[in-house]
């Protein structure tokens, strides 16, 4: 870092034409030649990203992979995603025609006028008024999985939440009335995000990449699905509207596009209703409170707040720009968003790491490029009112009849793969509410 003659630290420049831009700070004394900061990014990503923010500020540069910033500047967020969205392009590992071979043909995988019709015809089918429709069945799925909680004494994330989470997921997008639900879906579900996070996984490894092969959504999956679009006769089902509207596609294709979004669906979901039991458990003087439905939108704020399971978005710049920040982007560098990181910034969230579900009083606004759970722009999430559904009408439920107590003295450290996911499965105790 440079320093002035009276010692103190300034920020290092760079000459770009007749202007002088700040250059963003970074690890760089403690970097390794050849692999950069990828070591210690890989040991603990989310971690690793948040200490940097915290030690060099909202623009850091890093070498992971290559040239790469961490923006946490609000105004920068707001550009990359939104008004100067046009210079930056979803990472390779995703969108790239290597990618595209291996993930199939989807709304997440596909890029320019092609992700603009796919993403309008999703659109369509996950409006609010068909959302909300929804929800009587999911409610009554909420209900039948307090009542297994109350029988067991005991919730575990990864054999109690995920599998209920794929069966509520499946149900509500694909249809209620379709086989299979409990005994085959669960499973089929997780071994495709496996699958799913390997190749993503390979896709970062530019050898390995050009090698990748497709991983084909497995016989068992593909069968339930095809099965599944013939046989129901839920009306409202929203991914049973989305295939009748894509009657030219061919059928491989309407099945990577309908598995993409059930994934989506699952893991995000699935991640949020952990993290927030695990939440909930530690704080019990927020557990009556959640009954009443205002409370419990501003607990799943909170929770998505400290544990967003979309920890990172990632973009790639098309060609140079200069950020709001007046930092130059170089054309081709790697951009990481990462609401778990700006989420954690003092400047927005005093005592970033306290739980306080009334950081979301309707009169305290939140800054939209501080607080972005779902993304902004032209590629945010289209199922937001969905997950908040269902997380409300879990947590309603579970309020309403059950005391949650945490097992283990300490919150599990989070891993940050495609998801953000506990280190080992979240174990809670739960009991009858007395009356
Ligand atoms: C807590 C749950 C969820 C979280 C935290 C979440 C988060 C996100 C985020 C951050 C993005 C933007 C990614 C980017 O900009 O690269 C996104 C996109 C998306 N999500 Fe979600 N999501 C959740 C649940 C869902 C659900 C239930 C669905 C329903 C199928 C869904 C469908 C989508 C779709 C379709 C996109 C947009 C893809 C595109 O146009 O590129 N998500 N989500």
């Amino acid at each position: 870092m440079d320093r002035t003659r009276d010692g103190s630290r300034q920020q290092p420049s760079q000459r770009v034409g007749d202007r002088l831009l700040p250059l963003p700070l970074g690890p760089g004394l403690f970097r390794l030649p050849f692999v950069g900061d990828a070591p210690r990014f890989l040991f603990d990503k989310p971690g690793f990203l948040a200490a940097c923010q915290r030690r060099f500020g909202d623009t850091v540069r890093l070498d992971i992979g290559g040239p790469t910033l961490l923006l946490a500047d609000p105004a920068d967020v707001r550009h990359v995603l939104v008004s100067g969205a046009d210079a930056y392009g979803k990472s390779p590992q995703i969108v790239g025609s290597a990618a595209r071979k291996a993930l199939g043909d989807n709304l997440f995988t596909a890029n320019g006028d092609h992700h603009l019709s796919l993403r309008r015809d999703t659109a369509r089918v996950f409006r609010p008024r068909l959302v909300a429709a929804r929800l009587p069945l999911i409610e009554r799925r909420c209900e039948e999985f307090v009542d297994g909680a109350l029988a067991r004494g005991e919730i575990d994330s990864r054999s109690h939440v995920a599998p209920w989470g794929a069966r509520c997921v499946v149900e509500t997008l694909l249809g209620a009335d379709i086989g299979g639900l409990d005994r085959c879906w669960p499973g089929a579900l997780e071994r495709r995000r496996r699958d799913v996070e390997t190749m993503v996984a390979r896709q970062s490894l530019p050898l390995v990449r050009r090698l990748a092969t497709r991983k084909p959504i497995d016989a068992e999956l593909a069968a339930l699905v095809d099965d599944a679009l013939v046989k129901t006769e839920d009306t409202d089902a929203p991914l049973r509207g989305l295939a009748l509207s894509m009657s030219a596609v061919p059928p491989a294709d309407i099945r990577d596009q309908v598995v993409s979004l059930l994934l989506a669906a699952y893991e995000t979901t699935v991640m949020m209703l952990v993290w927030t039991l695990e939440s909930l458990a530690r704080h019990p003087e927020w557990q009556s409170p959640c009954e009443e439905r205002s409370v419990a939108d501003r607990v799943l704020s909170e929770s998505l707040r400290l544990a967003p399971p979309t920890w990172l978005v990632v973009r790639i710049a098309r060609e140079s720009d200069a950020l709001p920040s007046g930092v130059l982007v170089p054309a081709g560098c790697k951009i990481y968003l990462s609401p778990y990181v700006s989420h954690r910034r003092g400047a927005a969230f005093a005592q970033p790491e306290r739980f306080d579900p009334d950081r979301f009083l309707p009169d305290r606004p939140v800054d939209p490029f501080s607080y972005f759970p779902f993304g902004a722009g032209a590629r945010s999430c289209l199922g937001e009112g969905l997950a908040r559904g269902i997380g409300a009408a879990f947590l309603i439920a579970m309020t309403r009849r059950a005391v949650l107590a945490p097992i283990g003295a300490r919150t599990p450290r989070a891993i940050g793969g495609l998801t953000l996911h506990p280190a080992r499965p979240v174990r809670i105790t739960v009991l009858p509410k007395p009356r």
